[in-house]
């Protein structure tokens, strides 16, 4: 038996006599079929959340359950990508639809045709649980993916043969006790529900995203999680963008939730040119793109979060890194604000449900470094932009991001406005890894590194303090050391945290590189005030061109740029030895 409409109301449907109703079924609404998610029971009635367009639905039509969850399908063919936010390719639908994408249209998620040639790593009639890889296929150039075995199934394995699989063949069955399971090279997950690990661990290396300020100053740990709020044209969308094309996890979930959609289509434009600074492939090998923009339903915001972290669960589960970024989860609270006030619910803070801070700490909390079903260990970073209307982060979005996530880069108008890019504010941002990442960093920059980031943060703290002082008695009445200070911040604002996401050697900095030109900078600060001890001005020392050569670091590709900096660090000595004579 079907039910019936009973409601419209925007993206909420009100339907009665659905037979057999639970929380988070997934439905068929009215003559097309509308994909639709059962989000609240009320004795006969159940209240959908409709992901599709519901203009023209009329009370009367037809609902229909499928008794099933929304679930995405996992397997290869996943990666390059482009997804709506329940997950059907955007390519397959519209052309079936035309550029105008109709309602009800269905499509499989990853190719059924394609064959994929399997190796098997585990020998039949072995024991196998959930999260035991089986075998292998080569996803792309740059991913292996690993099949495995779907969680809650255990036994014995049977049937594995290397050969060449569509993704909805059986490759292999798992029995125990007379009950046999068969295995595919792809399966399905519940998005609401998270992919379970063995244990969470504390993470220990940083997300290398190429962006000085970000790698330098206010790392991320791979595993971590980021919050990049800021208003409207402060660089939201740029950073998020930046990540997803040059930091080193293994794959990528990019989500687009709720924005315009000229930024999407210039994602699609972009990345299929890039390629990866380290394997030199094109970077769609390890990308996946959710695109749920502004014009597209607003219940289906939601899903796409959902789908995009399951997805990046599931790269997770197969010992990769991850990074999932989203932007913006601003529209998502904003479309569970609209679905929760046609729900008449109580309202929470400015509108939102009462339960906004708990569904955002539970996204973030998808995050993380663990060790895996399987015994090896997988990350993911999920790092989350926030649009607070008028960039006041007071209000409720903003501050339950901060809540739930151990990165802050907060971006500042003031900054944009100055043509400061990156827009992240030294003062406000902070990275909680910091420590946890000072051994990796001493490894991998240089043993002194922490020193030298110490000295970079102290001297744009001072800069703060001294900027307040100039305020009430002229920058003339400040002693020399302060106005090296005012020099050597300068420096590190404008020839380091300064980064252009279009210029083709600026857009990426590798950890070797900013770690050379911030040993630079202080070098020269140091020399400065070696020399200012002597008797030099500043005046005079302001004239030596080893500034113009700091500036143009940048600029310098990767492989001269320890020359390039040798020849900064004589110019640093020589500085010095000037002021001896
Ligand atoms: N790293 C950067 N380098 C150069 N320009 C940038 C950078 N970040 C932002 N911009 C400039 O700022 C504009 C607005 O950035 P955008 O990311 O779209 O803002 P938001 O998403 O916060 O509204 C961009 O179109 C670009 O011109
Ligand atoms: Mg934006």
């Amino acid at each position: 038996m079907s039910g019936k409409i009973y409601r419209v109301s925007g993206p909420v449907v009100i339907s009665v006599g659905l037979e057999n109703p639970s929380m988070y079924d997934v439905v068929k609404v009215g003559k097309l079929g509308l994909i639709g998610e059962i989000i609240k029971i009320d004795g006969e009635r159940s209240i959908i959340q409709v992901y599709e367009d519901t203009t023209g639905i009329r009370p009367g039509e037809v609902v229909e359950n499928t008794h099933s969850q929304l679930s995405v399908t996992l397997g290869p063919g996943l990666l390059g990508s482009i997804y709506d936010g329940i997950q059907r390719p955007l390519d397959k639908i519209k052309e079936e639809s035309g550029d105008f994408i109709e309602r009800g249209v269905t499509a499989v998620p990853i190719d059924q045709q394609r064959r994929w040639h399997f190796v098997p790593k585990v020998n039949n009639n072995t024991e196998v649980a959930g999260g035991d890889i089986i075998g292998e296929v080569r996803e792309t150039e740059l991913i292996m993916h690993k099949i495995m075995v779907p969680v809650g199934i255990a036994g014995t394995i049977s049937g594995l043969k290397e050969g060449d699989y569509t993704v909805e063949e059986r490759i292999a069955a798992v029995s125990k006790g007379g009950k046999s399971s068969e295995i595919r090279l792809s399966q399905k997950w519940n998005v609401r529900s998270h992919r379970p690990v063995r244990e969470k661990i504390a993470p220990n290396m940083p997300l290398i995203t190429g962006q000085r300020v970000i790698d330098s100053l206010f790392p991320v740990a791979k595993g971590g999680t980021a919050a990049v709020p800021g208003p409207f044209g402060s660089g939201k969308t740029v950073i998020q963008q930046q990540l997803a094309k040059w930091s080193d996890a293994d794959v990528i979930v990019y989500v687009g939730c709720g924005e315009r959609g000229n930024e999407m289509a210039d994602i699609l434009m972009t990345f299929p040119e890039l390629s990866d600074p380290k394997s030199g492939k094109p970077i769609m090998q390890r990308t996946i793109l959710i695109a749920n923009t502004s014009n597209m339903p607003v219940a289906a915001r939601e899903a796409s979060i959902y789908t995009g972290i399951t997805i990046a669960e599931y790269y997770r589960d197969m010992g990769y890194s991850v990074a999932l970024m989203s932007d913006s989860t601003s529209r998502w609270a904003e479309a569970l604000r609209e679905i929760s006030g046609r729900l008449e619910e109580m309202p929470g803070e400015e509108g939102y449900p009462a339960y906004l801070g708990r569904r955002i700490a539970e996204f973030y909390e998808r995050a993380g470094m663990s060790t895996l079903l399987n015994g090896l260990t997988g990350s993911i970073t999920v790092i989350g932009a926030v649009s607070p209307p008028g960039g006041d982060i007071s209000e409720p979005v903003s501050q339950n991001t901060l809540r739930a996530t151990r990165v802050f880069w907060a971006l500042d108008s003031s900054l944009a406005n100055a043509r400061h890019f990156p827009s992240i504010n030294w003062l406000n941002s902070y990275s909680l890894y910091t420590d946890d990442l000072e051994e990796w960093y001493s490894k991998n920059i240089y043993e002194d590194w922490d020193k030298v980031y110490k000295r970079c943060m102290s001297i744009l703290q001072k800069e703060a303090e001294i900027k307040d002082i100039v305020q009430l008695v002229g920058y003339d009445a400040l002693p020399e050391e302060d106005k090296l200070t005012l020099e050597a911040a300068q420096s590190i604002r404008e020839d380091f945290l300064q980064q252009s996401a279009y210029d083709e050697v600026d857009t990426y900095t590798t950890i070797k590189k900013q770690g050379l030109m911030l040993r630079c900078i202080i070098a020269i600060d140091e020399a400065y005030r070696v020399a200012s001890e002597r008797g030099v001005s500043i005046e005079e020392l302001r004239k030596n061109p080893v500034r113009q050569k700091i500036s143009r670091m940048k600029f310098i590709p990767e492989d001269e740029v320890e020359g390039y900096c040798a020849s900064i660090m004589q110019d640093a000595e020589q500085i010095k030895g000037k002021a001896h004579k």
